[in-house]
């Protein structure tokens, strides 16, 4: 056979100038959602074991970093607590403290820089004696819907009260979104959206960012309350909820094992979609990177662009620093 082909879409790669004339998809700074560890103490800079490259940072050192992000354009912070042990109880008490190291971070960062946009996390674990994400019954061992919206109603208004500017439940109760939209309302704070994680699974991809927090469950599993990760159709039960309940925005969460679910919501939502670049899946990039065996920068940018073509208009991701420096070296 010797037919020459008619169609020959290589035309279109033939040069650099043409493959960017024709690229669908770009990724900007403006896309990244940087998640941050904080933790108690002065002066504390400790590197993540299974995360290289990502710190867990005293209130001190938090600002220079931020103002580090800033500088290259990263304008969105999650951060996440590590919290004493001590300070721990089955209510999670410590997350309603407006003294306590959470609230004081988010006061902080927005009194240095009032422009950035504060996600802040809604979920007991990283204060509750039971490492879970709700109030867990002492006789059972069931987690307790209706009591656990309580409590997070509380910690929403806490941390809207510290200067929040998007409230992140990541505890996956149910009906959590309508009750913290109720208790914004209803205390003045109707300007603070809420970035639901609409689509949370059980994943195995969590394990790093449990080892950052010291937030993993003293007894049992999330099963009871975090997706099945052979479900579809559920993630999109979910996301009617969560948009009939008033959520501003809706996040899917990993990422990379679920770009079909990322694809799926983006195509049944008029609403942003955001995706979480989880702790395990930044794991396997920077060990395989570390190794020799995948070239770190182009399998990061490849990652984060996959992400976004699969339908996400933000990406919460331990990337965004270094991809921001890559960005602005073009
Ligand atoms: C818990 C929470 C988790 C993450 C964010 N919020 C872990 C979990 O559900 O146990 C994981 C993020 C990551 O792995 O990077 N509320």
């Amino acid at each position: 056979m010797s037919i020459i082909p008619t169609h020959r879409p290589r035309r279109n790669r033939k040069s650099e100038v043409i493959r960017n004339m024709v690229q669908e998809t770009n990724l900007t700074v403006h896309d990244f959602i940087y998640p941050i560890f904080v933790t108690e103490g002065q002066n504390q800079l400790v590197e993540v074991k299974s995360m290289p490259g990502i710190f867990r940072y005293s209130l001190d050192r938090i600002i220079d970093e931020v103002g580090a992000c800033v500088e290259l354009g990263v304008k969105s912070f999650a951060p996440f607590p590590q919290i004493n042990d001590e300070l721990k109880d089955r209510l999670a008490r410590e997350s309603a403290n407006p003294d306590g190291l959470y609230l004081r971070t988010v006061s902080e960062i927005k009194r240095h820089f009032p422009e950035v946009v504060l996600m802040t996390d809604v979920a007991m674990d990283p204060y509750s004696s039971d490492g879970h994400d709700g109030v867990v019954d002492a006789e059972s061992g069931e987690i307790l819907n209706d009591a656990s919206l309580e409590v997070l109603g509380q910690m929403a208004l806490a941390q809207a009260r510290a200067g929040a500017d998007v409230i992140a439940p990541s505890d996956m109760m149910d009906g959590r979104v309508a009750w913290i939209r109720d208790v914004l309302d209803r205390n003045a704070f109707s300007h603070v959206s809420i970035m639901s994680y609409t689509a949370k699974y059980a994943s195995a991809f969590y394990g790093p960012f449990r080892d950052a927090l010291g937030s993993a469950p003293k007894k049992g599993d999330k099963k009871t309350y975090q997706m099945n990760p052979a479900n579809r159709r559920e993630a999109l039960r979910e996301l009617r909820l969560d948009e009939a309940e008033g959520a501003d925005m809706v996040m899917i969460k990993p990422a990379l094992s679920y770009l079909d679910i990322i694809r799926e919501v983006r195509d049944n939502t008029t609403l942003p979609v955001t995706a979480y670049n989880v702790s395990g899946e930044y794991a396997m990039v920077k060990a395989a990177a570390l190794n020799g065996w995948v070239d770190g920068e182009r399998t990061m940018m490849e990652v984060l662009m996959s992400i976004k073509r699969a339908g996400a208009d933000a990406i919460l991701t331990y990337f965004a620093k270094e991809a921001a420096q890559v960005l602005r070296r073009g």
